[in-house]
């Protein structure tokens, strides 16, 4: 009994001096449990005459619960301390600088498609919209690109796992000049129509991309010749570079749905890289064959068309060298086009 007061101010000092919940409940088994040291004197009360046992068993109680409520307070005083140091943690410091919502702004891209609609439209062209997966028949057999034709291999494509009514694959377009058709199929003469657009193409590199954007063109009319189409392409580069002093030249081609065909490059570049040809458009008179297609006499209509690159329209207008910065989303070159 004599040690009494020694385990108690042991088990108070130690406690005071232990700082997580789990500890405190070793220490509580090393003094309180079953084995633990008040335990031990408990059971020996046994040995104690009966004159004595009374009073030494009451002295044991009164330290029982001395540590009791001493425990009690020290686990509160712990959970205290873990919850300051948590809100410590957490605290919002309100004096710091928002991080704000950045201003967003137009993709370069869709600022030229913007521009390019722009001028088309103040000259009197509609703007149509068709479908990106487009059948077999539209993006080729329209066309006058018959099946197994070679001319095919010109734009290999990606194939969609659906077929058509046909039984034949849809796939991505290849170019908008399917909507040359569409449009035309659904409208009367004359027709003056642009329609730009997502276009895909097995194609990667600086200045070719698997998903692009083109614009086409199309003007079916009585009596139009190919001075039409150059008058108004080089009056659409005019205003869209904003200059008069443009060189642009129409090189003979091929496509299977125009008939004579060109290319239209334009010069560009400075200095030492003066007087590159960046080529922009497909161009030409519409096929008779294709003509039949949109389901008008070739005898009495004719058609010019273009297919335009609106990323080499967008590269040449800001000097822009490769065309993969328009995807990688990088804010740094996005926010140059305000
Ligand atoms: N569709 C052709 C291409 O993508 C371009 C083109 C359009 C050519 C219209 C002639 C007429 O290459």
């Amino acid at each position: 009994m004599d040690n009494l007061e020694k385990i108690v101010s042991a088990a108070l000092e130690q406690f005071s001096r232990i700082h997580g919940a789990a500890e405190l409940e070793q220490a509580k088994a090393r003094f309180l449990g079953k084995a633990g040291a008040l335990s031990d004197l408990l059971k020996g009360l046994g040995k104690l005459p009966a004159e004595e046992r009374r009073e030494a068993g009451s002295r044991i109680n009164a330290a029982k619960d001395r540590l009791e409520a001493a425990l009690a307070e020290r686990r509160e005083a712990l959970a205290r301390a873990q919850l300051d140091a948590r809100l410590a943690q957490e605290a919002v410091d309100v004096t710091l600088p928002g991080r704000g919502a950045g201003r967003g702004r137009l993709h370069p891209l869709t600022r030229t498609q913007d521009r390019i609609e722009a001028i088309f439209r103040s000259i009197g062209f509609d703007i149509a919209d068709g479908p990106e997966i487009e059948t077999d028949w539209y993006n080729f057999t329209a066309l006058n690109n018959p099946e197994n034709h070679p001319a095919r291999s010109m734009q290999d494509t990606f194939y969609v796992d659906q077929k058509d009514a046909s039984g034949r694959p849809l796939l991505l377009r290849t170019h908008t000049s399917p909507m040359q058709v569409r449009y035309a199929r659904m409208h009367e003469p004359p027709l003056k129509v642009i329609a730009p657009g997502r276009t895909y193409r097995v194609d990667s590199d600086a200045t070719h991309s698997p998903m692009f954007h083109q614009v086409e063109g199309l003007w079916v009319d009585e009596d139009i010749s190919f001075a039409d189409l150059k008058g108004v392409y080089t009056d659409f580069l005019r205003r869209f570079f904003e200059t008069e002093e443009l060189e642009v030249r129409f090189r003979p081609s091929f496509f299977p749905f125009t008939e004579p065909s060109v290319e239209i490059d334009m010069a560009f570049g400075a200095g030492p890289n003066q007087n590159q040809w960046l080529e922009i458009s497909g161009a030409g008179q519409v096929h008779p064959a294709v003509i039949r297609n949109f389901g008008l006499d070739p005898e009495q209509y004719i058609g010019f068309a273009f297919g335009s690159g609106i990323e080499r329209l967008a590269m040449l207008r800001y000097g822009i060298h490769d065309l993969r910065l328009f995807y990688d989303g990088d804010l740094r070159f996005l926010q140059q086009f305000p």
